[in-house]
């Protein structure tokens, strides 16, 4: 008969070889990637510094911590919004917050992205200081909260112009300087809304979707020129979005959605967007596991994500 450490050491040696047929051949190439990855995004992040990138929507939110991940890495910034004191405040925090990186100071844009005929004017300010853009991450948006059958078609038209045609502008001004540079990438942030729709958002959703569109166009026909295009589909973040959201007569929805205020921190998506610009991504979607199956479902199931939607909508109509 065996004694109990026999038993165990047997145990032992079978949990050993168990590992040596699959854990070695599995772990060891994990692991060279791993540090492989790491690695190369050292490298990639390294060659990021003393590249152009325009952020718009600069001045709370989202854009702001993209302001940061950016200038950290010695980029050089350009900070463009509309409200000028906010853009010199995120300016002044980026100074005394980086002090040790050595990049230019951040340049202030003060612009009304929807004020479409003034872009190119504003654009070559920048070309004149810097001679290009390398990247540009066009977030600056709006969102809406309202019903489709009350919602003033200028409404519609305001968040279409503000996150969608305005990007679609701005873009095609700048596309111009990065094929005669031989390089760019744009981003576009969108939304888990340019995927799916959902009640009582359909302005927001519409000029999304519209969005995503327009880089799977964009992406395919500049591959020759080396111009990238990724898309970033968050879910919800913990920003201003809803405060600042337009109602369906124009006004200023001015609530903090508990949604929005449960959302994901803005360094952390930032954090995630700059993975994607390293990896060159096409698209990523940075959410939790729901709005990602709703994704699926759409895509896959469609009416049952219908039927899901319309459940949703009685219900939020009930609860109003
Ligand atoms: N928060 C979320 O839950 C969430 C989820 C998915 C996607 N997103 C997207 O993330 C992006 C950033 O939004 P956020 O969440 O950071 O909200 P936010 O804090 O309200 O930021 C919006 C930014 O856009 C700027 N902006 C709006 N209209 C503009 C215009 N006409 N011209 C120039 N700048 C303009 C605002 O600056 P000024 O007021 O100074 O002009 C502000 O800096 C948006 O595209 C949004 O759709 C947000």
């Amino acid at each position: 008969m065996k004694n109990e450490k026999e038993e165990t050491l047997a145990g032992w040696k079978i949990i050993w070889w168990l590992f040596k047929l699959f854990g070695f051949p599995i772990t060891i190439p994990w692991l060279m990637y791993h540090f492989y990855d790491i690695m190369l995004q050292k490298r990639k992040k390294t060659a990021l510094g003393n590249k152009v990138v325009m952020i718009t929507g600069a001045s709370s939110g989202l854009g702001e911590a993209l302001a940061h991940t950016f200038y950290s890495l010695g980029c050089k910034i350009v900070l463009i919004s509309r409200r000028k004191e906010e853009l010199e405040r995120v300016k002044n925090d980026l100074l005394n917050t980086h002090q040790t990186v050595p990049t230019y100071p951040p340049i202030v844009l003060s612009l009304d992205l929807t004020d479409i005929n003034n872009l190119k004017n504003e654009v070559s300010k920048i070309i004149m200081i810097y001679d290009r853009i390398d990247i540009l991450i066009n977030n600056a948006g709006i969102s809406y909260r309202g019903e489709v059958i009350d919602t003033n078609v200028d409404v519609d038209i305001k968040v279409m112009l503000s996150n969608y045609f305005s990007q679609v502008a701005l873009s095609k001004i700048i596309l111009p300087y990065m094929i005669e540079q031989k390089s760019g990438h744009i981003i576009g942030i969108s939304s888990v809304q340019g995927r799916i729709a959902i009640p009582f958002r359909s302005a927001y959703a519409a000029s999304k979707h519209a969005l995503q569109a327009w880089y799977d166009t964009a992406r395919a026909e500049l591959c020759d020129k080396n111009i990238k295009f990724t898309v970033v589909n968050p879910g919800y973040i913990k920003t201003s979005l809803s405060l600042n959201a337009l109602t369906g007569n124009g006004q200023v929805y001015g609530i903090m959605d508990k949604t929005t205020e449960s959302g994901f921190q803005p360094k952390y998506v930032a954090e995630c967007i700059l993975k994607s610009v390293l990896k060159q991504e096409k698209e990523v979607t940075i959410a939790s596991f729901s709005p990602k199956c709703a994704i699926i479902l759409r895509t896959l199931f469609p009416s049952l994500y219908f039927w899901i939607m319309q459940k949703r909508a009685r219900k939020l109509a009930r609860d109003k």
